[in-house]
Formats: C-alpha cells, structure tokens, sequence
C-alpha cells in the first residue's frame, strides 16, 4: 500500500469558480478603459494554468475549465500539450516566448503571446508564420517586471503596426500586470498609466487577475486573466475565498500513521520545540515537506483528524507531522486527517499559519503526492 497522503483535484469546483467569477463580473457596467473604447461585451476569460495549473494538473484544468474563453500560461511545451488535448480556443503566452525557434510553434499551434521585450520585435521581425500571428503588447505601468514601460509602449506598438502591415501578426492588444490589486493601494495609478500611454490605440485590453477581477470588476476590459480564484483560494489577507462563493478545488489528506502517549515535559519532533504541558495524546501523519507540506507551518497550524479540528505540534518533519489528539480521542492508526481544501480548513488558513500564501502551498504539492481527479 502507497503512503496514506494524497490530493484530490474537484471539475466541478473548478468550474464552480469559473462560472463564479463570470457572474462576479458581470454584475457590474464595464468602464472605460483606455484602448479600444469602453468594453461593450462582458470580459471574457483567460484561466490561468501556469505551474501546472497551480499544482492542480494541466488537463484536469482544461476540463474544468472547458467553459473559458482561453488558457493563459508560461510554458511552451504546456500550450502544445492544450492543443493536443483538443483546447481549440485562444491560448495566450504570458511571458512571450524565448528563443527565436519558439515562434515556429506560436504559429504552428496558434497561440496567443505576450510582446514584452525589444528582443521580442526583433524575434518577430524575423519570423516566418504560416499565418498572421495574435499577440498582446505589455505595458509596464509600475511593477517594473516585465513589459515596455511608457515611453518605448506606443514605438513597439508601431513596430507591430508594421508587422502586421506585412502580414505577420492578426490583432494587436494591450495587456498590464497590477501590483497592488489585492493591498491598499489598489490599481488606480496603474490604470491611469495604461490608460494614458493607450489612449486612441485599438485592439482589445487585459488588465486584471484575481484580485482586480474580484476587486475592481468595473475595470475588466475585454479579457481578464484570474488563476488563483479559480483553484478556489483567496489572493487577498483580509478577505476569503468562500465569502466570494469559491470553492476549493483541492484537497490534501492523510492519515495518522503512528500514535504516541506524551509523558507532561516529553518532547515532540526535531529540535524539541514542543513539550507536552501534561500527558498528550500525539497522532503522526504521513504528510511532510518533501509532500509539500510547509516546513514554516509552526505549532497552532490548523489540521482536521477525523472531522475534528486540531493543531500541528512541533517541527514540521520531511515526512510526517504531530498533531495534538486531545479533541481527537478515539483517533487511532489509519484515521484521516485532511491537511486543507475540506472540511472547512481553507489552504488559505493554513499558509497564513505559515507565513505564506495559498498560491505557494498548492503549487508546491510534490510530484510524490498523488492526485486524483474527482468529478
Ligand atoms: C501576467 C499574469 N496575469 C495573471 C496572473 C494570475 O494571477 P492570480 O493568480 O493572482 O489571479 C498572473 C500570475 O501571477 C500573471 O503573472
């Protein structure tokens, strides 16, 4: 028998959250948002499926996702992989491509690709597309990660006019990346950037993720772009995923593989950083690191034992953790713990425990960890 940990990933979650965010989305008037004129049709939707859809697994997204506008990712190979699996709608590049020879596959497989880069141009400039090419120019408004920042944006874009003038690239749209969409600043200085540096350009415009999507749906312009609202996880520290209607669409489990009767003053796991105030029942749980667990997640982290909400006591372990079994008393070897996405223990609650985000822990899920698909 394989180690009791595994992870499930829910279509159904998945596509609850799609359909949810849509409906988010459309229960506000678009608003002007620089180019193109003012949004007239509802956002469509790029899901995000970088990192291997956030841990969840590229094809298990796609089918939960079957109801997007497009995929959005990272990795070349990835797209190809959508393609072949039958995704016959847009998919988009969000980094671009790398390497001149790249472009041979963006036109082969009709893909979509972020322009952030001179070397971009120059790439384009010398490809060969069996035909016309869709891409998204990037703005730098103010995160200073990647894209032409204001006074180079409206040159590249007329160097992809050119481009498209010769017949190498179908439609030019502008897309931004905000910073602060999930904190106190918000997006305002951002979007007056992109709003100025794309006054009177055409084509369509992607501005928001998540947080901006949840945040500022008025803003959506013609395609947003949320990943982590769709695994059902919260980009936000002071707001849920569930207050929106999300649903988590993984879950991690195990089960106590080992029970320990703890004298008052006995210590528990490495460096002993736990010392039972009075005698304790300790389960250990086949879950460590090395399955993604994390290591930062001190004593007090929220773990479910047998339906009953505990804590994790001590060092987090490469394989295993202790939790406290004293609301737990009938917990015995081969009872199940949920480590987060059921039960009502969010992966959100758990990275806070931490010192992280939701983001890290579902991506982080180790190859070791096997998923299942539920429907
Ligand atoms: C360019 C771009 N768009 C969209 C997203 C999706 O972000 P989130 O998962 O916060 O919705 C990301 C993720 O970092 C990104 O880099």
């Amino acid at each position: 028998m394989p180690r009791p940990i595994y992870a499930t990933v829910s279509r159904s979650a998945l596509a609850h959250n799609l359909a949810t965010v849509r409906q988010h989305l459309a229960a506000v008037p678009a608003a002007a948002t620089g180019a193109g004129g003012p949004a007239v049709a509802p956002a469509r939707i790029w899901a995000v499926i970088k990192a291997n859809a956030y841990g969840h697994g590229i094809e298990r997204a796609m089918a939960g996702f079957s109801n997007a506008d497009g995929l959005a990712m990272l990795d070349l190979a990835e797209a190809v992989r959508c393609r072949e699996a039958g995704w016959v709608g847009p998919i988009l590049l969000l980094e671009g491509v790398f390497e001149p020879a790249d472009l041979d596959i963006v036109g082969r497989y009709h893909l979509t690709i972020a322009v952030t880069a001179d070397e971009h141009l120059d790439m384009i400039e010398h490809a060969r597309f069996a035909r016309p090419v869709d891409v998204f120019l990037k703005l730098n408004s103010g995160m200073n990660r990647l894209g032409f920042v204001p006074s180079d944006y409206r040159d590249a874009f007329q160097r992809l006019s050119g481009f498209a003038q010769r017949g190498k690239i179908a439609t030019i749209g502008h897309m931004t990346h905000f910073s602060t969409a999930d904190g106190p600043d918000g997006i305002a200085a951002q979007l007056e950037v992109f709003r100025s540096v794309t006054s009177g350009l055409r084509g369509p415009v992607s501005l928001c993720n998540s947080a901006a999507s949840l945040r500022f749906p008025e803003v959506a312009a013609d395609w947003v772009r949320p990943g982590i609202a769709l695994y059902g996880s919260t980009p936000f520290d002071d707001r849920s995923a569930e207050s929106y209607g999300l649903k988590p669409a993984m879950a991690l489990r195990s089960a106590l593989i080992g029970i320990q009767d703890v004298p008052a003053g006995g210590a528990v796991g490495y460096g002993a950083t736990f010392r039972a105030p009075s005698p304790m029942r300790i389960g250990v749980v086949a879950c460590g690191y090395a399955d993604g667990y994390p290591r930062h997640a001190g004593t007090g982290t929220p773990v479910i034992v047998g339906g009953v909400r505990t804590r994790l006591v001590g060092r987090v372990s490469m394989d295993m953790i202790a939790v406290d079994l004293t609301p737990v008393p009938g917990a015995h070897v081969g009872t199940p713990v949920t480590l987060w996405g059921a039960e009502g223990l969010s992966v959100d609650e758990v990275a806070h425990a931490a010192g992280t985000i939701g983001y890290e822990l579902l991506c982080a899920v180790a190859p070791r960890v096997a998923i299942r698909s539920e429907a």
